[in-house]
């Protein structure tokens, strides 16, 4: 059973600004009520929620808090007896590190509906980079996409986290892949991790996808925002989807939205946000089974401490990242 101390470290925001704005302090160690568990964190990754949430850009959020809308760890207190103590779990969404505070600590407490039990040998650093990235690839490609095997998918935005998990996760289910980054230099991230059709965005990815595919592709991801989400829409096929997801572009809304002339004609437009209960169980088990067998590989771009959470938002603020950011508290 893991042991418990009370007090932890805990990165703390109070207010939104710079990377700089993140202190570490020491806070009481939270305590679980009914419904709730304590988890001692083991690893978080990073997420551009949190990026939103220090920016000053996300609502609902209240200071000073605790950022970190993901962690994994193991059980510590489940005064409830729905976790038993020294269980593996991820916690995730669910207003974490948002309205209460998050996975930036060495300990967090949260609602048991919030977290996901796993059991797993892998490295923590490995393991903690997963949970938000499979629910948000795994959400947009079963609710946003309804995705099949056979059939083809445009990732736009291909070398985030996401976007990489997405292609991973695709490749499994055994559909073509083509996958853009705006810069040549990553074009082998893409085909490392199996993009069959690596695309530099010139900002007509229409016409590369209708070159290689003159129909269209039947599935598109769109992880940039509405910048990009018209030139996407165009190179999907007449009844194929697009799922909007991400906005890295910090870009989300469409001024004057005429639905006619806006989306091609017969192509489909959805939307992905989602929540803890968007990853079941067994999908997170299978995921980090089929990495621990060497099936599937984890997008990360480099683990950091928790005092070096500064650094590591300045990091993901910048884009230098190619995968996920991880911090082993
Ligand atoms: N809907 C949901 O439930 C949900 C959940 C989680 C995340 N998200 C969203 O999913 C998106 C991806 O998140 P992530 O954490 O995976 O991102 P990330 O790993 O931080 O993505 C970094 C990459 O994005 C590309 N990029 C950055 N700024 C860009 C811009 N202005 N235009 C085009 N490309 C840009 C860059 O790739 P290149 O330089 O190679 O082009 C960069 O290397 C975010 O918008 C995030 O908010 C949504």
């Amino acid at each position: 059973m893991a042991e418990t101390s009370d007090s932890m470290r805990a990165a703390v925001l109070d207010a939104p600004g710079p990377p700089e704005a993140l202190q570490i302090r020491e806070l009481p160690v939270p305590v679980p009520e009914p419904g709730q568990v304590l988890i001692k964190v083991k690893a978080f990754g990073l997420n551009r929620s949190e990026l939103h949430t220090r920016l000053g850009l996300a609502e609902g959020v209240t200071f000073p808090r605790v950022l970190g809308i993901e962690a994994t760890g193991v059980v510590v207190q489940c005064p409830g007896g729905e976790l038993d103590p020294g269980t593996q779990v991820a916690a995730l969404m669910g207003g974490m590190g948002r309205t209460f505070d998050g996975g930036y600590a060495e300990y967090t407490c949260v609602p048991v509906r919030q977290t996901v039990p796993f059991a797993s040998d892998l490295d923590w650093a490995t393991v903690g980079a997963v949970p938000e990235m499979l629910q948000t690839s795994y959400g947009s490609l079963t609710i946003g996409l309804d995705a099949q095997s056979g059939q083809s998918i445009l990732i736009r935005g291909g070398t985030s986290s996401i976007g990489m998990v997405t292609a991973v996760l695709a490749r499994r289910l055994g559909m073509t892949v083509l996958s853009t980054t705006r810069d040549p230099a990553r074009v082998d991230a893409l085909t490392d991790i199996g993009v069959q059709h690596p695309l530099v965005d010139d900002g007509d990815v229409a016409a590369q996808v209708r070159r290689l595919m003159p129909d269209g592709v039947d599935a598109a991801l769109e992880l940039i925002g509405t910048p990009t989400l018209p030139d996407t829409l165009r190179a999907t096929r007449v009844h194929g989807v697009v799922c909007f997801t991400g906005m890295l572009s910090n870009q989300w809304t469409v001024r004057d939205f005429y639905p006619i002339e806006y989306l091609p004609r017969g192509v489909r437009l959805t939307a992905y946000g989602g929540d803890a209960s968007d990853l079941p169980p067994a999908v997170l088990q299978e995921f980090l089974d089929a990495v621990a067998a060497g099936q599937a590989r984890v997008p990360i771009h480099r683990t950091y401490r928790l005092d070096e959470i500064v650094e590591a938002h300045a990091d993901m603020e910048a884009g230098r990242a190619t995968g996920k950011l991880v911090v082993l508290p």
